[in-house]
């Protein structure tokens, strides 16, 4: 069958002889975020003519006024992944702490956790602009038939079996890795499939976008405005490009295509960063890395932070690698 028919489910099933000792859980829960993915995506796309825009009037454990759609994605990740007991733990940006699954027989005996940003970019719904979904997963540490703990989920990026995003973009695709490269699928959403459509996705070496909140730059550390001013500079082939959505997904995903760096720094306001690096972070950094691109802090790579915690904030820096290794430079000359 050529590529350009091949489905998500075809391509989950041929990619399971990666994984030697495979029983299948792996496709199994893949699987069952592409369902969920869908079910989501049904919601998204209709979000103007049914209630649920706005926010619900409570506050995460982030901080953050929840939108009704980040309640409805997370019920949906959470229940999809809890009632095809495929996990045997679930922690969510939604959640204050992680959720233990118990496997059919009662027991603990599922192998994996997964790490879910069900909406992200959440801000931008009522204005219909893309969102996204970002997903983690890695092996439990303790061992198979006892309840999952923390330390489950408070890995090492590099630790990491799979992750991906869903962008509800102009279309909607589900991108992810297993640590063999980056395949992309498009959902046809006349008949509710998605197929391959960008195989092997890589980011340029180079490229001219540069994508950061602008409106928080009195409050950047020096080496970011030092940065920016070069990003600005006529010299070469700058000034770069800005562009910034405010939906991490969706950012990333055109940069990936078209060559940029992504940049969520400290600032006074946000002294360890906004994004988190469990379910933000660490999965866009595999999938940088997968793709011939790079991600950081600023200073060290994003996937050899040891977590804290389950909420953990740190800066990042991501992208095409000669940008983001510029941008380091800048941030090595104020340790
Ligand atoms: P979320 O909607 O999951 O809380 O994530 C929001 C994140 C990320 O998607 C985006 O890039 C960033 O916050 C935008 O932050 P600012 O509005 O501060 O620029
Ligand atoms: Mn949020
Ligand atoms: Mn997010
Ligand atoms: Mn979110």
């Amino acid at each position: 069958m050529s590529q350009k028919h091949t489905t998500l489910g075809e391509f989950i099933i041929d990619n399971q002889k990666h994984f030697q000792y495979s029983s299948g859980e792996l496709s199994r829960l893949i699987n069952s975020i592409r369902l969920a993915a869908k079910v989501v995506n049904h919601e998204v796309n209709k979000a103007g003519l049914v209630d649920i825009l706005g926010a619900v009037g409570e506050t995460n454990i982030q901080g953050e006024d929840q939108q009704k759609l980040d309640v409805y994605a997370n019920d949906i990740f959470m229940q999809t992944l809890t009632n095809r007991q495929i996990v045997c733990g679930v922690a969510s940006e939604e959640e204050d702490d992680f959720v233990a699954i118990e496997s059919n027989n009662g027991g603990h005996n599922n192998k994996y956790v997964v790490l879910i940003d069900p909406l992200d970019g959440s801000s931008n719904v009522d204005v219909n602009v893309s969102v996204g979904t970002i997903f983690s997963i890695y092996h439990r540490v303790t061992p198979i038939g006892t309840p999952v703990q923390l330390e489950d989920f408070l890995q090492e990026g590099t630790k990491q079996v799979a992750a991906g995003y869903v962008v509800y973009g102009t279309s909607t695709m589900l991108v992810y890795t297993t640590g063999h490269g980056v395949n992309g699928f498009t959902l046809n959403p006349a008949i509710g499939t998605f197929y391959l459509s960008h195989p092997n996705m890589s980011f340029p070496d180079d490229g001219n976008i540069y994508s950061i909140n602008e409106g928080n730059y009195v409050h950047f550390p020096q080496g970011v405005k030092d940065y920016l001013k070069f990003c600005q500079e006529e010299v070469d082939n700058r000034p770069y490009t800005s562009r910034y959505i405010g939906s991490l997904v969706s950012d990333f995903h055109r940069n990936m295509i078209k060559g940029g760096v992504y940049l969520y720094p400290t600032s006074s306001k946000a002294p360890k960063g906004k994004l988190r690096l469990l379910y933000e972070c660490n999965p866009m950094a595999f999938l940088a890395e997968q793709a011939n691109g790079v991600a950081t802090d600023g200073y060290k790579r994003i996937m050899e932070i040891k977590p804290t915690e389950l909420h953990q904030r740190v800066p990042f820096f991501c992208g095409s690698k000669n940008m983001v290794a510029d941008a380091e430079g800048f941030m090595a000359m104020y340790p």
